[in-house]
C-alpha cells in the first residue's frame, strides 16, 4: 500500500492533539460508543476526502468502531495537518494519503490511491471524490456524503443534468451543520487564520466581506466584534439587504475595492476579486478566501500584474504592482481558515460529523430504497443532533403542554 509508518515524534504530538479535541466533541462519542457495541458499519469501505484535522480523526475513530474500513486523502492541498496523519497512520492504522503542501498533481494521485479500495460509501468535502468516480469508474459506490456549501452545488447540478450516479446525503444543508459549522465555526476560525497569517490588529480596519450566506455571516459578525469596520459585498439583493439592517455597509466590489484594509471571499464563485479591483487596493492590502475553491480571488491576473514577489511570512505572498504599492496574498488563496489555522473548533465539528456518522450509518441501512439523487439529513437525525448537543451543554429546554400542541394543530386561533 502507498503509504509510511510517519514520523514517531509527530505521531505522538498529533495524537495528542486529537485527544484535546475529542474532550469537545461529546455527540460523537455517545455515537461511538453505540457503534462500538452495534457495528453498523460492518462491511462498509469508507472513502473519506475531508480535510485532515484533529476532529477528522476523531470522526475517522467513530467509524472505525462502526465497523468500517476506512481510506483517507485531503480536501484542499493546504488543510492537512501532518500530525495527524502520522497519528492516523501510527494508532488508528488508517491508510491516510494526505501530505500539507502537497501540489495538485499529487492531491488527485491521492484521491485516486483512495478510490483504488473500491469504496461503497464516499464522504466528501467539496465533492472531487464524486468527481473523480464520476470521470472515471463504470460501478458506484452505494452511497456518499457531502460536507460542504461548494460540493452541495456541484452535486445539485449533477443530478440536474441527469448524471448523478448514486445517492449522496447533503450533510451541509443539516441544520446543526449550516447554522453552527459555517456560521459561528467559519466565523472565527478565518479570522483565527488571518491572525495567524499576519499578526494584524483588526480593530478599526475596514474589512470586506465579499459573500454573505451563512459563512460571511459569521465572519462579519466576529470581525466587527473585533473591532472592523465591515463592509459587505453581495449580488443577491435579499442578502444584500439583510447585510444592511445587521448594521454593515454594503457597496459594490468596485467602490470597496477602494477602501478596504482585508478583503475575505466566501462566495463559492469564480474571479470575484479581479484585475480592476487590484489595480485600486490601497498600498498594504490584504486579501484572502475562506471559500472552497481557489478561485475566488483572480491570482492568475494578479501575477500578472505584479513586478515582483516574495513569501514575506509563511502564509503572506507579497505583491508588487504597478506604481509600487503592495498588495499581500495569504494562504495562496486557499481556504485561509485551514492554511494558516486549524479550521473551525472542535464543538462545532462534533455537530457537523455526528451529521456524517449517522448520514453513513443510514446509507449502509437504506441504500436500497435511495435514488440517484441528492439528500436531506433526515430531520429526526438534525434534531437528535440538536438535542444531544444541549444536554452536553447541561441546558434543559421547555416542552409544549398539551394544550399549547393542541392550540398549534387547530385552525381556529385566537379562540
Ligand atoms: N472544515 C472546517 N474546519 C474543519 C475541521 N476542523 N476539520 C475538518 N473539516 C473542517
Amino acid at each position: 500500500m502507498n503509504y509510511d509508518i510517519r514520523d514517531i515524534k509527530l505521531a505522538k504530538k498529533g495524537a495528542l492533539r486529537i485527544e484535546w479535541a475529542r474532550q469537545d466533541m461529546p455527540v460523537l462519542r455517545l455515537i461511538e460508543e453505540r457503534f462500538a457495541k452495534e457495528k453498523p458499519l460492518k462491511g462498509v469501505r469508507l472513502a473519506a476526502c475531508l480535510h485532515v484535522t484533529t476532529e477528522t480523526a476523531n470522526l475517522v475513530s467513530c467509524l472505525k468502531a462502526g465497523g468500517a474500513e476506512v481510506y483517507v486523502c485531503a480536501s484542499n492541498p493546504l488543510s492537512t495537518q501532518d500530525d495527524v496523519a502520522a497519528a492516523l497512520v501510527k494508532d488508528l492504522k488508517v491508510p491516510c494519503f494526505a501530505i500539507k503542501g502537497e501540489d495538485n498533481k499529487t492531491y488527485y494521485k491521492h484521491i485516486k490511491s483512495v478510490l483504488a479500495a473500491k469504496p461503497n460509501i464516499t464522504m466528501d468535502d467539496g465533492a472531487d471524490l464524486v468527481s473523480v468516480i464520476h470521470k472515471e469508474n463504470k460501478i458506484f459506490p452505494l452511497g456518499g456524503t457531502e460536507e460542504t456549501t461548494t460540493g452541495v452545488i456541484r452535486l445539485r447540478a449533477m443530478q440536474k443534468e441527469g448524471v448523478l450516479k448514486y445517492p449522496i446525503i447533503a450533510v451541509n444543508d443539516a441544520q446543526t451543520k449550516h447554522l453552527f459549522d459555517n456560521r459561528y465555526g467559519t466565523g472565527q476560525s478565518t479570522l483565527d487564520g488571518i491572525i495567524r497569517a499576519t499578526n494584524r490588529l483588526i480593530a478599526g480596519l475596514n474589512v470586506v466581506i465579499c459573500g454573505y450566506g451563512w459563512c460571511g455571516k459569521g465572519v462579519a459578525m466576529r470581525a466587527s466584534g473585533l473591532g472592523a469596520k465591515v463592509i459587505v459585498v453581495e449580488v443577491d439583493p435579499l442578502r444584500g439587504l439583510e447585510a444592511n439592517m445587521d448594521g454593515y455597509q454594503v457597496m459594490p466590489i468596485i467602490d470597496a475595492a477602494k477602501i478596504g484594509d482585508i478583503f475575505i471571499t466566501l462566495t463559492g464563485d469564480i474571479n470575484v476579486i479581479r484585475k480592476e479591483h487590484f489595480l485600486r487596493m490601497k498600498d498594504g492590502a490584504i486579501v484572502a478566501n475562506s471559500g472552497h475553491f481557489n478561485v475566488e480571488i483572480d491570482i492568475p491576473a494578479l501575477e500578472k500584474l505584479s513586478r515582483k514577489k516574495k513569501r514575506i511570512r509563511e502564509f503572506a505572498d507579497e505583491y508588487i504592482l504597478p506604481g509600487g504599492r503592495k498588495v499581500y496574498l495569504l494562504g495562496e488563496g486557499r481556504l485561509i481558515n485551514l492554511a494558516a489555522a486549524e479550521g473551525h473548533p472542535a464543538q462545532v465539528m462534533d455537530m457537523s460529523f455526528a451529521n456524517q456518522a449517522l448520514s453513513a450509518e443510514y446509507i449502509t441501512k437504506h441504500h436500497n430504497k435511495l435514488k440517484k439523487e441528492v439528500y436531506k439529513v433526515p430531520e429526526a437525525i438534525d434534531r437528535n443532533i440538536a438535542m444531544l448537543k444541549l444536554r452536553s451543554k447541561g441546558i434543559k429546554i421547555d416542552t409544549l403542554t398539551p394544550e399549547q400542541r393542541k392550540y398549534l394543530a387547530s385552525w381556529e386561533m385566537g379562540t
